[in-house]
């Protein structure tokens, strides 16, 4: 267990790179795993997440190795992956468990999924029901929870399926199951979720119809007959991963007199709500040298202090923003006026419940909010956001609560214990290091 002590900071300055984007770094596994050829995979995020996606690989036979400033993925093709010889631990990761529900049902052998504590608490039925009506013999516990347990059939059959939310990951099981059946797979979804699995399906040769007709979003996996099934193999360059970027955004706005350049930064229209979002509120965010040559778009993210106002959120930047909220809450607390969001359900099957964890720690770092069942009403106080001493929060385990609080550091005049850190780790390894290069005052403690 590791526990952090946020000292009061006033401002920060400098010019940061984050890590490699998570969702697209467990995704060039998987996609290089199944290839034909070789993928190069440049930017990959070393943290505990995609070490787990790699490793589980590797125990499905597939050769992944380090060759300096990119790991080398020697593909096994669509139907090289071997029997793991042992239950697969997928850690702390969602995004693990669902995308590899998809790939895993359409092998010819046997395989249990199963993660930590909190994963182990998520819901798994979205995927798994309707990989069941493609013909998959996939189960899970009672309650729709992992371990999740795969047997082999004879052969998947394209479904067309209509998601009652918008998620990627659903969407990206139901792609790679696709991969494997006979005939289109079609997906509905009522909004936009991250597109990185089409972008990288496409780089690696797979035919896909993308549409939106009246905010239905419809994704289809075209499998023609014509052309091979097979994957070809292509280098991926990871962006910087905006989520991650997120944490240093907020802190930029919040700050006095500061300014920071995120290079670098994955701005893929399906991911940049947090943009959308801060700009709402006032804040002062500028893009340059502006790249869309590649897989997907990057940018260095110039960010300043701003005198930043409350909002309703807009519905349709919830999904684009899924992961960032406990940030932009931070943002909100020290917001002129009301922020307001609702039908944000999906923030409770997090990590942790993602809208009780930070209610519980804004209110305790003397915040005035209103804890709704889909949402959340923060009452922004721009002249003390955080005005209680001596706090301790419980990030509940969850990395970005621990690193939304700390953030909270630049505008209180006191202390702030954040407890149960260690997951920081999933997605953003030296988060410490990076925070302290630009000024701020965030170190471990030993653990209560
Ligand atoms: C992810 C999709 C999002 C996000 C998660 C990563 C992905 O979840 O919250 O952290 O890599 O596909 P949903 O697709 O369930 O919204």
């Amino acid at each position: 267990m590791t526990d952090w002590r946020a000292q009061p900071v006033k401002n920060l300055s400098g010019t940061i790179k984050v890590p490699g984007d998570k969702s697209i770094s467990h995704r060039s596994i998987m996609l290089g795993a199944i290839a034909t050829g070789q993928t190069r995979v440049y930017g990959f995020l070393e943290s505990e997440d995609c070490i787990t996606t790699r490793r589980a690989f590797a125990a499905m036979g597939v050769n992944i190795v380090n060759q300096g400033d990119y790991i080398l993925i020697k593909g096994a093709g669509l139907n090289g992956l071997q029997a793991p010889k042992a239950t697969i631990d997928l850690g702390n990761s969602g995004t693990a468990m669902r995308l590899m529900s998809g790939l895993l049902a359409a092998q010819s052998f046997s395989s249990t999924l199963i993660g930590d504590a909190s994963l182990m608490q998520r819901p798994m039925q979205r995927v798994t029901e309707p990989l069941r009506l493609m013909g998959a013999d996939i189960s899970t516990e009672k309650n729709g929870c992992a371990p999740i347990k795969i047997k082999p059939v004879r052969g998947l059959t394209a479904i067309e399926h209509r998601q009652s939310i918008a998620s990627a990951q659903i969407k990206s099981a139901l792609l790679l199951a696709g991969l494997y059946a006979q005939g289109n797979t079609i997906i509905h979804e009522p909004g936009i979720s991250r597109d990185h699995t089409e972008r990288l399906l496409s780089a690696f040769g797979k035919l896909l119809d993308r549409r939106e007709a009246q905010g239905i979003r419809t994704t289809s996996l075209i499998n023609d007959g014509k052309k091979s099934n097979a994957l070809q193999a292509s280098d991926i360059i990871v962006p910087s991963d905006i989520s991650s970027a997120a944490f240093f955004m907020v802190a930029a706005a919040i700050a006095k007199d500061s300014q920071l350049t995120i290079e670098g930064v994955g701005i893929n229209p399906t991911r940049t709500g947090i943009i959308d979002i801060l700009r709402l509120m006032g804040a002062d965010i500028r893009f340059d040298n502006i790249a869309k040559d590649g897989i997907e778009p990057t940018a260095d993210v110039i960010i300043s202090s701003s005198q930043l106002k409350g909002i309703k959120v807009p519905h349709k930047f919830i999904a684009l923003a899924i992961d960032e909220f406990p940030a932009i809450f931070i943002a909100a607390a020290c917001a002129q006026g009301d922020f307001v969001l609702t039908g944000a359900k999906e923030l409770r099957v997090k990590e942790s419940d993602r809208l009780a964890a930070m209610f519980d720690g804004l209110v305790t770092l003397g915040c005035d909010c209103e804890l709704l069942d889909d949402g959340i009403i923060i009452h922004g106080n721009p002249e003390n956001p955080f005005p209680n001493s001596a706090v301790t929060i419980d990030s509940l385990g969850d990395h970005r609560i621990a690193m939304a609080f700390a953030m909270s550091s630049l505008r209180s005049d006191h202390d702030t214990t954040i407890l149960h850190c260690e997951n920081v780790a999933t997605s953003f390894p030296n988060f410490l290091e990076l925070t302290a290069s630009i000024g701020l005052c965030i170190q471990p403690t030993p653990a209560t």
